[in-house]
């Protein structure tokens, strides 16, 4: 073990002189074979009770707590590590109400003129439609924004890399870190999202990537009754 922590030593300090970042000694858990067996149970029976809804309660959330989820998310991976979002986390109620306004004014479009009835029958069964009370109801919204490019001091701009990838991953980090809280969510997407550059002020290099209200869910809420697919249905094995 001495041996493979002088290797590492060494190979460091070489490292540390050729790369913008000095390589240091990586620690990883180390947790016996039943413990990660136990683990992988838990997390998965923790993780299948999360449930998009749709009907907030307006209990606050606790100081501190979407700050850890946001963090929690920018720890996700990333093309050449440009680590390429930005959350935006929005309380106040009258920004609520005016993102409220313009999704249901882009919402009744698409439910009128924009999707195909193949899009409308796969809704079906989500009683989904253009009124989005959810986005003043719910406490707090994030909104998650994808940065393709960072602009730098001599005003060139630097392309950013898998940038949908890469947001994706963090995204689904912050659902499941909101979910393991013990708060609901909602990944909303209602399309086209420009308005939420232009409301909120953005940078030019950053598109709207979804909207996510977070909260706890209200008394009445009600989920549709949905399956997730099967080991055998998403699982390809080859050995
Ligand atoms: C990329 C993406 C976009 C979505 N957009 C919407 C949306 O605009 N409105 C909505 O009510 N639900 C939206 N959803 C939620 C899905 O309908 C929901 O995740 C799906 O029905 C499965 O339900 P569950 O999340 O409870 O497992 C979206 C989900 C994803 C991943």
């Amino acid at each position: 073990l001495a041996k493979k922590y002088v290797r590492s030593f060494l190979w460091t300090k070489q490292t540390t002189m050729q790369f913008k970042h000095p390589f240091i000694v990586y620690k990883p858990q180390i947790l016996k074979s039943d413990d990660i067996k136990l683990r992988s149970e838990e997390f998965y029976a923790l993780m299948k009770k999360r449930r998009s809804i749709r009907d907030f309660s307006r209990e606050p959330i606790p100081a501190g707590v979407l700050e850890n989820i946001i963090l929690t998310a920018g720890t996700a991976p990333s093309g050449a590590n440009k680590q390429p979002w930005t959350f935006c986390l929005i309380t106040n109620q009258e920004v609520k109400r005016k993102i409220r306004s313009a999704a249901e004014t882009e919402e009744k479009l698409n439910y009128e003129q924009r999707m195909s009835d193949e899009w409308l029958k796969d809704l079906e069964p989500l009683a989904t439609d253009e009124h989005k009370g959810f986005l003043e109801n719910a406490p707090a919204l994030i909104v998650v924004f994808k940065r393709l490019f960072e602009v730098e001091e001599n005003n060139h701009k630097h392309q950013n890399y898998y940038v949908p990838e890469s947001v994706g991953l963090a995204a689904g980090l912050l659902v499941a870190a909101i979910h393991q809280a013990g708060l609901c969510c909602l990944t909303h997407t209602p399309s086209p999202m420009n308005f939420l550059c232009d409301l909120l002020e953005r940078p030019k290099n950053e598109r709207a990537f979804l909207l996510i209200p977070v909260g706890f869910a209200s008394e009445a809420c009600l989920v549709p009754d949905i399956q997730r697919k099967s080991l055998d249905e998403i699982l390809v094995r080859i050995d």
